[in-house]
């Protein structure tokens, strides 16, 4: 097995695994490069449907999309599909996902089926090091507090996105959560707050727990603590939802990456509550 570290910060791109192999045995050793890594890749993994389902089932019971229908014949993979024509795509900002559920996603595996040439990567960042190197005042004055996520409703998950199919639901979900969180393998503090979703420090006045997350999110953001993935078609990533953020880059500009669909199948694994 050869494993490629991606930054300094957090992933690897392993080479020498099957995921056609779905073993506990095999499941033993990506779920052990998981939680060393984070996020872990795989390419040129010509995986079916059943096999990606099945890898994901050892990791645990499925979750299905809040807001988004999934395949006809798999319902609890959801494609992600950007058409040629548009300029933006799902995921294309910081979060962790669903992390407005009670219990928010423990990890996704997410294949590539169409790639454009150019444009599309996703990044992602480790929220271990963005606890350990956050600045000292604002680690006090959160370390014990709770922030209110909100899931935004469900237009934001479809309406924007042509590929994008609505189940129908429409009720917007608001959950609270410990901003610094204990990873329940590695025992390891994250920061559990995103751009995206997380909308309030509870017992602060709005105007200071606006200020405190808009330092938090941009500290989140930093380069040093990121990775990025070029994708290739049959790729697999998978990514520990606790302890990462991720992004997927909207960079499809005219005479680059405009023009080109982007294809992806999505299978989340339900996780456990925050504490
Ligand atoms: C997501 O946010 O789950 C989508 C990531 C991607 O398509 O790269």
């Amino acid at each position: 097995m050869d494993v490629k570290l991606l930054s300094g910060a957090l992933g690897a791109e392993i080479n020498g695994i099957d995921l056609k192999d779905t073993s506990i045995e095999n499941f033993k050793k990506i779920n052990k490069l998981l939680l060393e890594h984070k996020v872990i890749f795989f390419r040129n993994q010509n995986i079916t449907a059943e096999e990606q389902l099945t890898l994901a089932k050892h990791f645990g019971p499925l979750e299905k999309h809040v807001y988004v229908k999934g395949r006809e014949d798999y319902p609890e993979i959801v494609r992600i599909i950007k058409k040629p024509h548009e300029k933006n795509q799902w995921g294309e900002n910081w979060h962790s996902d669903v992390s407005y559920n009670v219990k928010p996603t423990k990890a996704v595996i997410l294949r590539s089926i169409k790639i454009p040439p150019v444009g599309g990567d996703t990044m992602f960042a480790n929220m271990e090091l963005a606890w350990e190197t956050l600045d000292n005042n604002i680690k006090e004055k959160i370390k014990d507090k709770k922030a209110v996520h909100s899931s935004l409703g469900g237009a934001f998950f479809t309406d924007e996105y042509e590929g994008m199919e609505s189940n129908g639901n429409h009720k917007e979900y608001t959950n609270q959560h410990p901003i610094v969180r204990t990873h329940p393998e590695t025992r390891k503090k994250i920061l559990f707050v995103n751009w995206t979703y997380t909308k309030k420090i509870i017992g602060l006045e709005k105007k200071e727990s606006d200020e405190i997350l808009e330092k938090i999110f941009e500290h989140q953001a930093r380069l040093d603590l990121t990775c990025r993935f070029r994708w290739t078609e049959n790729a697999v990533a998978i990514w520990d939802n606790r302890s990462v953020q991720h992004y997927a880059i909207s960079d499809f500009f005219p005479g680059r990456g405009l023009g080109y669909e982007r294809i992806m199948d999505r299978i989340a694994i339900e996780g456990d509550r925050p504490n």
